[in-house]
């Protein structure tokens, strides 16, 4: 599809719609919530640092003083974070139009979640494969056509999924762990299209990733590992090479917003090697398309998360 510079000026008026969108408080997310703001959306800014948070909130709160911002608790580390979450959430709004399942960490130290699964897969997939199978119930139950949209990376052609190893207790390795999350992010975002349209629901389920966005994302992992010179230089390469987080959110609002999606499109910048630009539609590896693999993943993801899917989504095995 060809969007021909498609930016926050082109997106429908969101007036009406909740919204909800995974760190919020900086980067990629901060910039969806501001691009939603500016159409009207009513916006969930999910935070796990509520002080963060709070400070976003109220920059946004000044920018769009009509606009109707919230901030609630999330930490995807933490599946009864996630349940919390979901109960504060269902007991303020009886809605849900689009899911930005957008936090993540990238190449980190290796560390555990609350529950004990590797940082990057727990966090980047199976906290957002929970928080949207205990969401979608409300989204079934909204009228017009509700969205996930699943954030994803170039980086998912370096995942691959070893499920004897799922834990990462063998042969840690920081970038790999974060493709592998990536990838599982588009395994579960066109699974979930799959059964979603086996079903007859009205809810759509797209993909997208930023290109290369200057954020915080690039430094966690040094400032973890108290590493000033690797801090450094990844904030050399993103003055160098990035572009603005602004410009990293157009492939997701489009992905939210743009009419004439059908579900199962993965959207991302259209510059060269999709670093940079406007957004389009884009393609994903071969492996991010296997159904079997996804499958696979998915029944996993249900046991480790002991979230089932709403309305019979799920297949036999
Ligand atoms: N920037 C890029 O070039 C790029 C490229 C490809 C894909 N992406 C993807 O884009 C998404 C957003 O990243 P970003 O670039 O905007 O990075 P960022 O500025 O570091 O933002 C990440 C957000 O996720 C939050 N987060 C991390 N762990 C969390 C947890 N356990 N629970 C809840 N929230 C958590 C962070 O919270 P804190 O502020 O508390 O840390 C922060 O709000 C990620 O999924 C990333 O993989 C980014």
């Amino acid at each position: 599809m060809a969007t021909d510079k498609w930016t926050i000026n082109d997106m429908p008026e969101q007036t009406g719609k909740v919204t909800i969108v995974t760190g919020a408080n900086s980067g990629l997310g901060f910039e969806v919530v501001r691009g939603l703001a500016r159409k009207n959306a009513r916006v969930v800014l999910a935070s796990r640092d509520l002080t963060k948070g709070e400070k976003a909130l109220q920059t946004l709160q000044k920018e769009f003083p009509g606009v109707q911002l919230e901030l609630i608790h999330l930490d995807l580390a933490d599946l009864d974070s996630i349940r919390s979450f979901v109960d504060k959430f269902k007991q303020r709004y009886f809605r849900l139009d689009i899911l930005v399942n957008n936090a993540g960490v990238m190449a980190i130290p290796f560390r555990k979640t609350k529950q004990g699964f590797e940082m990057q897969f727990g966090t980047n997939h199976l906290g957002h494969f929970a928080l949207t199978g205990l969401l979608l119930p409300v989204m079934l139950d909204t009228s017009g056509q509700p969205r996930i949209v699943t954030i994803s990376s170039g980086l998912h052609r370096q995942g691959d999924l070893d499920f004897t190893n799922l834990y990462w207790e063998r042969n840690y390795r920081r970038g790999k762990a974060y493709g592998r999350s990536k990838l599982a992010n588009l395994l579960f975002a066109y699974e979930l299209q799959r059964r979603l349209k086996a079903q007859g629901t009205n809810v759509l389920s797209l993909a997208a990733h930023p290109g290369y966005a200057a954020t915080n994302l690039q430094t966690v992992g040094a400032k973890m590992e108290e590493s000033p010179f690797k801090e450094k230089a990844f904030l050399m390469a993103n003055r160098l090479f990035a572009q603005s987080a602004e410009m990293g959110a157009l492939p997701t609002l489009f992905a939210a917003t743009a009419p004439g999606l059908n579900g199962g499109e993965y959207i991302g910048p259209g510059g060269l090697m999709e670093l940079k630009g406007y957004p389009k539609v884009v393609s994903s590896n071969k492996k991010s398309h296997d159904p079997e693999l996804a499958k696979k993943l998915w029944f996993v993801s249900e046991e480790l998360t002991g979230v089932t899917f709403e309305k019979a989504l799920t297949v036999q095995r």
